[in-house]
């Protein structure tokens, strides 16, 4: 399988046609990025200025907004000038939907709006622990905030201004990965769930689904062999693109560029076309049994 797919299309409210509406759902859910190499995010003139690490705050990692809330956090700036990033990042989640809407209708329905974030840092050296560090390849998962077997779609787009590439690198598919490191996870622990949400530590319960995916996560990261030997590609993202892909199935590692903008969606199981390719399904069928409810 090739790990890209392109997607024509030069404007976020493009329109497909049925075929090629067909050929990103069957590439997407397989676990390819698609690929859009003539989507530009394009900035004003005006939002050029926020092209400068100072605009973040030094604490998070990125700058992130919420969409739904309209509340931007790690900023440094106020005022209007902060407004006016507020506004470039909402415009980008507006985008990202636009174009998440038009490829995939059937997503519609009950597809909900995670965060938005603004990544104005190099993402080369930035990690400060093993399961931070996000050049090691990983699939997605939150640790605070459960899924509940929801998948996450992210949408980015590369607004560098001097021309430099995002640089990834892309892994094997989900069902090797997960035969790979399952056997070394042990199961989620009774009452382990109620004190996480108990503590605060989590916003929901973590189902089952949760806890192996979080583990897999961390098991990727922390497998120095893995990570060097394992079959993997490199791929650079120019400038001036846009890319996609299910994040929680797609094994990914980011290795360097800097400004980059990101919106995360949540799209429910049940929409897919082929659910039985989902993380959830492949994990239920490998250790035969249910693992999305918020059991125990
Ligand atoms: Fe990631």
């Amino acid at each position: 399988m090739e790990p890209l797919e392109s997607i024509d299309g030069g404007r976020f409210d493009a329109v497909f046609d049925e075929a090629q509406r067909a050929r990103a759902l069957r590439a997407l859910e397989a676990g390819q990025v698609l690929y859009f190499s003539h989507l530009a995010f394009a900035l004003t003139e005006d939002e050029r200025r926020f092209l400068s690490p100072g605009c973040a705050d030094g604490r998070s990692k990125n700058i992130s907004y919420d969409p739904q809330a309209g509340i931007l956090k790690g900023t440094v700036l106020t005022g209007d000038e902060r407004a006016r990033l507020q506004a470039m990042v909402a415009r980008f989640a507006q985008g990202a939907r636009v174009l998440v809407e038009g490829l995939f209708p059937r997503y519609t329905p009950h597809l909900a709006m995670g965060r938005t974030s603004y990544r104005p840092i190099e993402a080369k050296g930035r990690a400060s622990s093993y399961r931070k560090d996000d050049s090691r390849l990983h699939v997605d998962a939150f640790p605070s905030r459960p899924s509940g077997g929801r998948r996450i779609l992210r949408v980015f787009s590369n607004v560098n201004p001097e021309g430099r590439g995002r640089e990834w690198r892309l892994g094997e598919p989900f069902e090797v990965c997960a035969r790979r490191f399952l056997p070394g996870i042990r199961p989620p622990l009774p009452g382990q769930r109620w004190l996480l949400k108990a503590c605060g530590i989590t916003s929901g319960y973590r189902s089952d689904y949760d806890h192996y995916m979080l583990a897999l996560h961390n098991a990727m990261k922390a497998d120095e062999h893995f990570q060097r030997h394992c079959p993997q590609y490199e791929v650079t993202f120019p400038a001036g693109t846009t890319w996609m892909a299910f994040t929680d199935q797609v094994s990914h590692a980011a290795m360097a560029g800097q400004y980059l903008l990101e919106q995360t969606f949540h799209v429910s199981v049940q929409d897919l076309a082929r659910p039985e390719g989902a993380p959830l399904s492949v994990l239920e069928r490998l250790l035969g049994r249910p693992l999305a409810g918020a059991r125990g």
